[in-house]
């Protein structure tokens, strides 16, 4: 087996995830791909969460430079959320001659066209799969749509704690708080979850999917964004008697030249499929100019779909470098 060695960024909920993934998987991954992964090093400055993770004192590291010296390193996965330091340490591993992989839809976002500009620069990969529709396999079905078509709109839900909150009001007429807190514990939320509620989290995934649609950094400023703190258990409820729902819709479609870009509590009457996605789940519907509506749906949040993707996007990055990039649009 060819070993390659894995850097952590950051032992949040994700972070951990990814840790357990590689021991549990490691084998499996072994067998199939002839590749061993090794969690070579790991950044985590709090000792608390470095000890939890149950892995060799010498891997952890308080400071990246230690991680871009180390040859052995091969992926660093970068799951500290948040857009600083994080996007300025993907840049640095990228430049180090890292390939990356990350789940941080607020760095990427904000970053994107520098970050991948440098990944290709460096000839390295830069997956981020992880980064929209949690365990979704959404942007390898990008790539593979893309080849022969014009994507003309991404539509869909993008967020699994308002989507959450949303089905739990409708579903179990529970209230509000309750459920943010059951998505809070079921470490659906953002560390923050104003970034889930007010719509930012939504509008960094748009902007990514939109920066891939249009071949051009799409800032995730440009999107007109509201959250779903306004909707009412009324509302909630009404949508429900008329046979459809209240879900947080993010959709960037383009008018002639131009692209408009939305994330909103909107009504989805109950014969769109959007009405049925229910509790963690997103789902998106890209649509091609050949191959019409695509959706695909799946746990958009969660540490254990996020981590699946990210593992997968590791695996890529070992067997075939930066041809696993994505390409984009126009
Ligand atoms: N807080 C995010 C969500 C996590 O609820 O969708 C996944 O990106």
């Amino acid at each position: 087996d060819r070993q390659v060695g894995v850097a952590i960024l950051g032992l949040g909920t994700i972070g951990s995830a990814v840790a357990r993934a590689i021991r549990e998987q490691g084998d499996l991954i072994a067998e199939r791909y002839g590749l061993r992964l090794v969690v070579q090093a790991v950044l985590e400055r709090s000792r608390d969460r470095a000890a939890r993770a149950d892995l060799p004192p010498e891997t952890i590291a308080t400071d990246l430079a230690t991680i871009l010296s180390d040859d052995g390193v091969d992926v660093v996965v970068e799951v500290l959320g948040g857009e600083q330091p994080a996007a300025d340490f993907m840049l640095r591993c990228l430049r180090a001659g890292k390939h990356v992989v990350t789940a941080n839809k607020e760095a990427l976002a904000k970053h994107f066209g520098e970050l991948t500009a440098a990944a290709q620069e460096a000839e390295r990969a830069l997956l981020f799969e992880a980064s929209v529709g949690g365990g979704i396999p959404l942007l390898v079905s990008y790539r593979q749509i893309l080849a022969a078509n014009r994507i003309t709109r991404v539509r869909g839900i993008v967020n699994g704690t308002t989507n959450f909150i949303l089905s739990q009001m409708a579903e179990q007429g529970t209230a509000y708080d309750t459920a943010l807190a059951e998505a809070q514990r079921l470490g659906y939320a953002e560390p923050d979850p104003t970034a889930d509620v007010e719509g930012y989290d939504a509008a960094y995934k748009l902007a990514i999917l939109a920066s891939l649609m249009l071949g051009r950094h799409v800032r995730p400023d440009e999107v007109d964004r509201t959250g779903i703190t306004g909707v009412t258990a009324e509302e909630v409820a009404a949508a429900r008697e008329r046979g459809g729902a209240i879900k947080l819709i993010a959709s960037a479609e383009r008018d002639g030249d131009a692209v408009r870009l939305q994330v909103a509590p909107t009504f989805v009457p109950g014969d769109n499929l959007l009405a049925h996605v229910s509790a963690n789940f997103n789902a998106i519907e890209l649509t091609g100019d050949r191959v019409g509506p695509v959706v695909l749906s799946g746990q958009g949040a969660g540490p254990l779909p996020t981590a699946s993707a990210i593992l997968s996007d590791v695996v890529e990055a070992a067997r075939v470098g930066a041809a696993a990039n994505v390409v984009l649009g126009a």
